[in-house]
């Protein structure tokens, strides 16, 4: 292929080589890549992406009707190296008949896994625990110091009973869960895999001793677990999101934690993120915070890419992509 015939491609991101490797083997892009760990910023967004064929970019990346002018009528295919795709202006994208990939089921089980991690180090409040043994807090074996709360017996209330929920929800039962509530648009046939019982958000809040977030991030779910829905919670109850910051209202899940209204939260997603180190959130000892981990196994972040890199040139080529997100 001569220079001219190969297609632009900018790609937001240093990603794993496993994804670059297949782009640069495939010989048909003219790559075009932002070599940094950290985000490309807009400007350079803008000016890489004009003209592009393909893009390749990050849920960091947001991608609106400025960067979609940008790139101007060549541009075929969005490759997002992501199952959530709430950065990208569907709508819009859709217009203009432009394909989009995303990388739903192979981070799915990573997601589960970090998201049982952190509701048993939330409710079984480890992190406070590290953090008294390095400042010599740890005195002695005391009955009533550091207690939490345990699975067994336990009510789970699941928010969004997708790919990730049901993963989730099948790791929990193990642990003696003994009912398993969810919530969604409607309910699941495959929830009987986990004995799981649909019920209207008001019931799972309050009959949870565990609520996990796992729903995609739209104008439905922003904002829904907000002062109301915490008020409705059991005073024992540990709150945990995966999903995307926006489903929580932070201010009141600060005032839900430092009133006593609930437990503990932990939470992999912010708003926004990074979370900045004065945010009163961070103040609370209740309060588990990660930095949007969920996929992050090395294993994990290889396939995604590679997934990212084959739904691309798919795009590109016109061929049907692996997982292409139906618009
Ligand atoms: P799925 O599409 O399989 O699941 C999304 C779920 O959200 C569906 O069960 C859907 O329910 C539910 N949902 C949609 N609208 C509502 C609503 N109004 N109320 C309650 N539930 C709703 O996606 P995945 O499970 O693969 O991923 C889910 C999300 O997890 C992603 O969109 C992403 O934001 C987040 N994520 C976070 C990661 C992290 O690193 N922390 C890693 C990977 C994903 P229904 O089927 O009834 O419509
Ligand atoms: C996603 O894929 O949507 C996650 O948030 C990161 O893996």
């Amino acid at each position: 292929m001569s220079a001219q015939q190969l297609m632009k491609v900018f790609v937001t991101r240093r990603i794993p080589q496993e994804g670059m490797k297949i782009l640069r083997q495939a010989g048909m892009c003219n790559l075009s890549v932002w070599d940094s760990d950290e985000p490309v910023p807009r400007a350079e967004l803008l000016k890489g992406v004009t003209g592009a064929h393909g893009l390749v970019c990050l849920l960091s990346d947001k991608i609106d009707t400025e960067v979609l002018d940008a790139a101007g009528p060549n541009l075929k295919v969005i490759s997002t190296m992501s199952v959530g795709f709430d950065h990208l202006a569907i709508d819009e994208i859709k217009k203009r008949g432009i394909r989009v990939g995303y990388t739903p089921d192979v981070l799915t089980d990573a997601t589960a896994e970090l998201t049982v991690a952190l509701l048993l180090a939330t409710a079984r409040r480890l992190p406070e625990g590290v953090l008294e043994v390095k400042n010599g807090g740890w005195s002695t074996w005391k009955p009533l110091w550091l207690c939490g709360y345990g699975l067994s017996g336990s009510t789970v209330g699941v928010i969004g009973l997708g790919r990730i929920g049901l993963a989730i929800a099948k790791r929990l039962m193990p642990f003696g869960v003994k009912r398993l509530l969810y919530t969604g648009r409607g309910a699941k046939p495959e929830a009987k895999e986990v004995d799981g019982q649909f019920v209207p958000l008001d019931t799972l809040a309050s009959e949870s001793d565990f609520i996990v977030v796992s729903c995609s991030f739209t104008p439905d779910t922003q904002g829904l677990c907000n002062k109301a829905f915490f008020s409705k919670m059991k005073k024992s109850a540990v709150f945990i999101n995966t999903s995307r910051g926006a489903v929580v209202n932070q201010e009141d899940l600060y005032e839900a934690l430092s009133g006593g209204t609930i437990a503990a939260a932990g939470l992999d997603v912010t708003t926004p993120e990074p979370l900045p180190t004065d945010h009163p959130l961070l103040t609370l000892s209740n309060c588990v915070v990660l930095p949007h981990i969920g996929s992050a196994t090395y294993a994990t972040r290889g396939i995604m890419a590679e997934l990212t890199a084959n739904n691309l040139l798919s795009g590109l080529t016109g061929d049907a992509m692996p997982t292409e997100l139906k618009i």
